[in-house]
This record gives C-alpha cells, structure tokens and sequence, in this order.
C-alpha cells in the first residue's frame, strides 16, 4: 500500500540515496534536508510502499514551500514512470489556499520536463546559468 506522510529523519538515508541518483550533478546533502525538513515540516513528504509484512520503503519525496515552490521532487531509479511523482506533485496541488504551482528544471531534463507538461505546467521563462553553466526554466500551473 503506498502512502504519502510528512518526512521523518529515519528517512534520511532512504532520501539522500534517491537524491544521489536523480541529481548526480549536485545533490542535496544530509544538512540540507535537515534544513528543509525545519523550514517545512508539513510541505516535505515521502512516498513510501508500506506493508505490514515488510520493512517501509521510500519510493520518492516532494518538498515544496508553502506559497507553492516545488523545491525538489525525485523517485527511486526502480520505481519510476509508475505513476509515484503524479501521486506526490497532485498531493502539494491540494494544498489549501495555493494559487500556482512553479519549479526551475535544467534545460537538458527532458525527463523532468516531459513529466511537468502532462501535469499541466507550461514554460513561464527562462533563468540564464542558474546552474552554473546551464540555464533553468521556469515551468508553472495556476491552481483554480
Ligand atoms: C521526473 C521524475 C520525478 C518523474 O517521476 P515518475 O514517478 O517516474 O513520474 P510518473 O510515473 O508520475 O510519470 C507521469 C508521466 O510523466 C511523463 N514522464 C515521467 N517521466 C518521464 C520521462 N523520463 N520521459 C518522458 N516522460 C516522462 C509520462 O507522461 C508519465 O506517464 P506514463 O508513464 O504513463 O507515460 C523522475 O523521473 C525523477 O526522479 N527524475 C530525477 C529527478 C528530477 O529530474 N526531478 C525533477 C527536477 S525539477
């Protein structure tokens, strides 16, 4: 069964090895999900496969600020394309009183940016060498 609750830190480990493999280029490190889990303890989640006979497993995580920036969102190598970023990113788009959703995407995650424009989000621009020396865009969804 596949739940989504905040983030706790005995999920640290689990997180920081999703982050490893979805941001080989510069991933979070420990103190920095430290610092997301206190500046947003309720807007940091996990989705985790939780079944009474086995141990949790974490299949992704989600942390987004509470006027709707998507901070970060990633999901296991193993478990993608089986719908766990729809299930996350359709949670923080219940959030009561948000009015847009909006996140920066690397101009070469074409992956990322595939998943963005089937949950509706459209590019509102663009942020010249926000990565170093790669632009991000800057995709958004107004919320009704
Ligand atoms: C982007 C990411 C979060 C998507 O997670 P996911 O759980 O695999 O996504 P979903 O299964 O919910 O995908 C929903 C739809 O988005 C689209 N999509 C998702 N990943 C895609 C990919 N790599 N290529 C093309 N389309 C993709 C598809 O339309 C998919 O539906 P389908 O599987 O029925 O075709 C995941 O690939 C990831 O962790 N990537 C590395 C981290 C990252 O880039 N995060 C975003 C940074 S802003």
């Amino acid at each position: 069964m596949l739940i989504i609750r905040p983030f706790s830190f005995s999920d640290l480990d689990s997180v920081l090895q999703i982050e490893s493999q979805s941001f080989p280029k510069s991933p979070y490190d420990w103190t920095t999900f430290l610092n997301l889990h206190y500046l947003y303890p309720e807007t940091f989640l996990v989705c985790v496969n939780a079944n009474h006979d086995r141990d949790e497993e974490i299949f992704g995580y989600i942390v987004f600020s509470r006027d709707g920036h998507i901070i970060s969102i990633a999901v296991h190598l193993q478990h993608r394309r089986k719908g766990i970023a729809t299930r996350l990113l359709q949670r923080a788009m219940k959030t009561p009183h948000l009015t847009k959703v909006w996140a920066e995407v690397r101009r070469s995650n074409h992956g990322a940016q595939a998943f963005y424009s089937k949950m509706g989000f459209q590019i509102t621009g663009v942020i010249p060498n926000y990565y170093g020396n790669e632009d991000a865009l800057i995709i958004q969804r107004a919320l009704v």
